[in-house]
């Protein structure tokens, strides 16, 4: 028998008792004569000893950190003030008899200690090794617990996990698709799917009512601390379903997640903010509601100002906004606020100080009075705080001042870090205007519902229409987005004439969705939730390699595998194909 108990069991009421322990040998050390082990395995860490009269005991002193091991001994109390706190087994230890080495290892090449963290790429080629820390064990608790708590929810609402294929016919999400040539059909490709959404669709045509799955989903995309090429979606489907449904479902299961994980109650229903308000309260679509320092728009006040910077962004339909930290900060430092900016686009980052006697900076002589006491009554100024302002084009004002917001935020700790502030972002517009191309493109997915009170103006004027569709936010991520979907086929070519996405491609890429709809297809709508996104939330970080097993680094490879890799001639071959580099990247 390998053990009687893990590593993390025994307790003081075991004292006395014969046992067995198999494990990782941890910060083995020599104390006089005495060898101390520490055994490690996934449930925890005992202390075990060996004592020079056994038999074993050369064998002992010979342990090197990451041997596998297995020892029999008696448990002892240990005595007093040897205890260690910091150990659940902390109590006890193990008198060793006999010693059994099941695997030796080879100096490992990082070591498997929270206070000794390798660097990244170290820590993705031995993911093993990196693996085997217990911050990163719980990490995979934590997910398994999330994804336990998913199901039962979604079981107890009577939802069918089916699973639907993993070489498909590309999905337009909008990324790159991975494609995967046919060796039987010569010149054809498979693509893997970027979500399943096609399919879960198909599926409530097909009468299945309420659908999820842990569903793998596969972009070719520039990578992010939370964005992998390869990520789990928990991906939902409901017929007969109105937003209000759609909302209660993964509300209920989000409590489960967080019950079931970290025992922590999130109220529900979360707020629900529409993308408009969202824009001019936090300047994006993601809000991170754990603090406040709304910004102010106050493009109209400063047109009556002398500051030529202002009136020109504001006279050439562009806005001013502000945010107020409500904290004087030192000169330097706003100086290197007005780099972070400028590093994101912005031409620069006006600033003034609210004194007693009004507005005070380089550029305050541009303000009179009037416009002082305006600003700082929009505002809600008081003395001793920094006003900053951003001038720009709506989008790259929004943007640079969010990205400030969050800044100052994290410098200024008004975050908690404990707090789980979720909202829906709701009102979308459903297309959104391509300045590159000069099109429409659909804002969330083509599949995307008009509100019906806007659907007179889908031809007319498209920048009037809103969407159907929803995002969930937590803390300034977005966690899920969804929508109700069009079932009806003249609105969807409606939508798609908007677009300029040609009939004969539609009929080409998704012919098949189209013509599962003429049969029958029930109203329907959906979301998909990050599921990395949301552990790592929970795990308390952002970067949800911490709690995929084997991730991809940020150039898309896997240095422990090492793939992507060479493809062999024969490989080719077999698919029919040539290799014609164009150009390495
Ligand atoms: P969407 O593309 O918004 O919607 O994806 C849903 C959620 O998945 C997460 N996510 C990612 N997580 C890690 N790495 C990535 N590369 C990545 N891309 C997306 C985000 C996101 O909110 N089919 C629709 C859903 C629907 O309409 O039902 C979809 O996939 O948390
Ligand atoms: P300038 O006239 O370029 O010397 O800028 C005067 C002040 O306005 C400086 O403090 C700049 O940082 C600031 N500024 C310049 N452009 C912008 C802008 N687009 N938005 C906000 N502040 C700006």
């Amino acid at each position: 028998m390998h053990r009687t108990h893990t590593c993390g069991e025994l307790r003081k009421t075991d004292e006395g008792q014969e046992v067995t322990l198999s494990g990782w040998v941890s910060k083995p050390r020599d104390h006089g004569g005495v060898i101390f082990v520490d055994l490690r395995d996934r449930y925890g860490i005992t202390q075990v000893v060996f004592n020079p009269d056994i038999k074993d005991f050369d064998e002992a002193s010979k342990l090197r950190r990451e041997d596998v091991i297995k020892v029999k001994g008696k448990v002892n109390n240990r005595k007093e003030g040897m205890n260690n706190p910091n150990l659940d087994t902390g109590d006890i230890e193990l008198i060793v008899s006999d010693l059994t080495i099941l695997n030796k290892s080879l100096t490992p090449p990082i070591e498997v200690d929270e206070h000794k963290i390798a660097n990244e790429d170290a820590r993705m080629k031995y993911r093993y090794l990196d693996l085997r820390r217990s911050s990163m064990q719980n990490n995979f608790v934590t997910r398994h617990k999330a994804a336990l708590a998913a199901r039962n929810y979604l079981n107890s609402e009577k939802f069918l996990e089916i699973e639907t294929p993993l070489l498909v016919k590309a999905t337009p999400e909008g990324a790159r698709d991975y494609i995967v040539p046919s060796r039987v059909n010569a010149g054809k490709a498979y693509a893997l799917p970027q979500s399943p959404q096609l399919y879960k669709q198909i599926l409530m045509a097909s009468g299945f009512d309420r659908y999820y799955q842990l569903a793998r989903c596969l972009r070719d995309e520039d990578l992010r601390a939370d964005r992998q090429p390869e990520f789990t979606q928990i991906d939902i489907e409901m017929s007969f379903a109105e937003q209000d449904d759609i909302f209660k479902v993964c509300e209920g299961m989000i409590k489960s997640i967080m019950k079931d994980t970290k025992n922590i109650d999130v109220q529900i229903p979360f707020p629900r903010i529409s993308y408009k308000e969202s824009m001019e309260r936090f300047g994006n679509d993601k809000p991170d509601l754990r603090f406040g320092m709304e910004l102010t728009e106050v493009t109209e006040i400063v047109k009556k100002s002398d500051f030529s910077v202002f009136k020109d962004v504001a006279s050439k339909e562009g806005i001013v906004k502000c945010i107020n930290p409500e904290k004087d900060i030192p000169r330097k430092e706003i100086d290197r606020y007005i780099e972070y900016c400028q590093s994101f686009g912005a031409k620069g980052m006006a600033w003034m100080r609210v004194t007693e006697n009004g507005l005070e900076s380089n550029i305050a002589k541009f303000f009179n009075e009037d416009v002082q006491k305006e600003l700082i009554d929009a505002i809600g100024a008081k003395p001793g705080s920094i006003l900053m302002f951003i001038a720009d084009k709506k989008n790259k004002c929004n943007d640079v001042i969010s990205r400030l917001r969050l800044k100052l935020g994290e410098d200024l700790e008004l975050i908690d870090k404990d707090e789980f502030r979720f909202a829906w972002i709701i009102d979308f517009p459903l297309f959104e205007w391509n300045e590159d191309d000069e099109k429409w493109d659909p804002a969330h997915h083509m599949f995307t519902m008009p509100q019906s009170e806007c659907m007179q103006y889908i031809e007319s004027d498209p920048a009037k229409v809103f969407a159907s569709c929803y995002d969930l936010v937590l803390n300034g991520v977005e966690l899920a987005s969804g929508s109700i979907r069009i079932h009806d086929p003249t609105i969807q070519q409606k939508v798609m004439d908007v677009v300029g996405f040609p009939k004969e491609e539609a009929e080409e890429r998704f012919g098949f969705l189209l013509e599962a709809f003429k049969y029958g297809a029930p109203p329907h709508g959906g979301f998909a939730i990050g599921f990395d996104r949301l552990v790592a939330m929970i795990q308390g970080t952002t970067d949800i390699r911490e709690v995929i097993a084997f991730p991809k680094n940020k150039s898309a490879e896997c240095p422990m595998d090492g793939s992507p890799s060479n493809v062999d001639q024969q490989q080719l071959k077999d698919l029919h194909m040539k290799w014609d580099i164009l150009k390495k990247s």
